[in-house]
């Protein structure tokens, strides 16, 4: 069987009827992002399982626009947290005959379904369905700009690493251990991660659980109220690649919108302003990269990960930044001879951790994306070169979650096996 089909019958084997699970046992759950990057594989053989897909993603948004990150199958037993202890009932928000988590993650719905629509613009009923999901798009990023845009400038937070899709990137090192928490004060739980044989080694540490479950406890403790959340969550950060990822979702939004004819209020004003102040407030012109911003307390977070160098899927840098931005990953932080693109993390820092989740191995999405960046400033070569090694890592080693960026390791593949996006982006790519 060759890898083409390996990836189809890998989303077959991962689809329940409703949804696609990220993987068969660690990730059994529909999850916010994954489901959009496994749209893009699917809509290649069947758009009706991408419609179907949607329509279960977005029956979990909440009424104030807020889009879960987990949208709940039947409980596991396997998985940790499930929706018994997010308790996303107490919020007034949440749908009550869906089961949700209670925060989001990266809003890469627009630009996919964008995607999606420039092959099947023909398409009836995917034309009708995007009317129908349209305004709860537009809600969704709406809740961005009234919910989570602290400082009115259109910068958007996180608070919970979670919400960022890269768990346990070095950028939240430093927030998460100024956060006391009081361990005998945190409710009781068990990981089931560790269960996973391949994963367990690469998973995030029990110090990094403590504080997500401490923040989850804090969210439902408030009743997800986000005033209060607001007031009282120490974690608060300004993300590079979420904000390069809601640019790029907003301006894909506002073409869909003109396209439809649909209307989708401040958009445009609100997309300026988040341009604006990336510039402003996160472009290092010395590093020629962007840095995250911690809005607890208010500073700069100078750990540089690939996150820095996303911005430009949305456009938000201009060419002499991008040319920057090149030479930076291009360089020794990012590549050498015996490297692939794109390490999540620096090459060069003393704490990168090749085999460690979002701590220096390579991720399909991260590389799909940083692909799409540099084809639309117009440096074909790089992103062919990116592309070249992504279809290198899953010729040689399958359809892995993560990889080691190092050429001379012989098993490459780490985290779970089976990972869907993986399968859905390479039938992407091959398009
Ligand atoms: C996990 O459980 O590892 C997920 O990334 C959380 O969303």
């Amino acid at each position: 069987m060759d890898r083409k089909e390996e990836a189809l019958k890998l989303l077959d084997a991962n689809w329940t009827g409703r949804f696609t699970k990220p993987s068969p046992n660690l990730y059994p759950h529909q999850w916010n992002w994954d489901a959009g990057f496994i749209a893009l594989g699917n809509a290649q053989h069947d758009l009706s399982r991408v419609i179907t897909e949607y329509r279960s993603l977005f029956a979990g948004q909440w009424s104030n626009g807020l889009l879960p990150h987990i949208v709940f199958g039947p409980p596991t037993g396997h998985y940790f947290p499930e929706q018994d202890f997010w308790q996303s009932d107490r919020s007034t928000f949440s749908p009550k005959n869906v089961q949700t988590s209670g925060i989001t993650q990266p809003p890469v719905h627009g630009f996919i379904l964008k995607r999606i629509y420039d092959k099947h613009s023909e398409d009836s009923d995917f034309i009708a369905f995007l009317k129908e999901i349209f305004p709860k798009l537009v809600k969704l990023h709406e809740y961005y700009y009234r919910d989570r845009n602290p400082l009115r400038n259109g910068l958007i937070t996180i608070r919970h690493p979670w919400e960022s899709g890269t768990d346990n990137s070095p950028i939240w090192d430093e927030a998460l251990s100024a956060m006391q928490i009081d361990k005998d004060a945190l409710p009781d739980f068990k990981r089931k991660d560790l269960q996973n044989p391949k994963a367990a080694g690469h998973r995030p540490t029990h110090e990094d659980y403590d504080r997500y479950v401490y923040l989850v406890d804090l969210f439902r403790r408030l009743d997800y109220d986000e005033e209060k959340i607001n007031e009282q969550c120490p974690f608060q950060i300004v993300d590079p690649l979420f904000n390069a990822i809601l640019t790029w979702s907003n301006e894909a939004i506002i073409t869909l919108g003109d396209i439809l004819q649909m209307d989708y209020g401040e958009l445009i004003y609100w997309n300026e302003q988040t341009i604006y102040s990336m510039n402003e407030l996160l472009w290092d012109e010395q590093a020629g990269i962007y840095h995250a911003w911690d809005a607890v307390e208010s500073k700069k977070i100078e750990v540089h990960t690939h996150s820095g160098l996303m911005p430009m899927i949305g456009g938000i840098p201009d060419v002499d930044q991008v040319e920057q931005m090149i030479r930076r990953m291009t360089g020794p932080n990012f590549k050498n001879d015996e490297t692939y693109y794109l390490p999540s993390y620096n090459l060069s820092q003393s704490d990168i951790d090749h085999e460690k989740y979002w701590r220096g191995p390579i991720w399909i999405s991260t590389n799909w994306l940083i692909i799409q960046g540099l084809n639309r400033y117009g440096f074909d070569e790089l992103a062919d070169e990116v592309f070249q090694d992504t279809i290198e890592l899953i010729h040689q080693f399958g359809f892995y979650e993560y990889f080691d960026p190092r050429r001379n390791v012989r098993n490459n593949g780490y985290g779970t096996n089976q990972f869907s996006w993986s399968a859905s982006l390479y039938l992407d790519m091959l398009n």
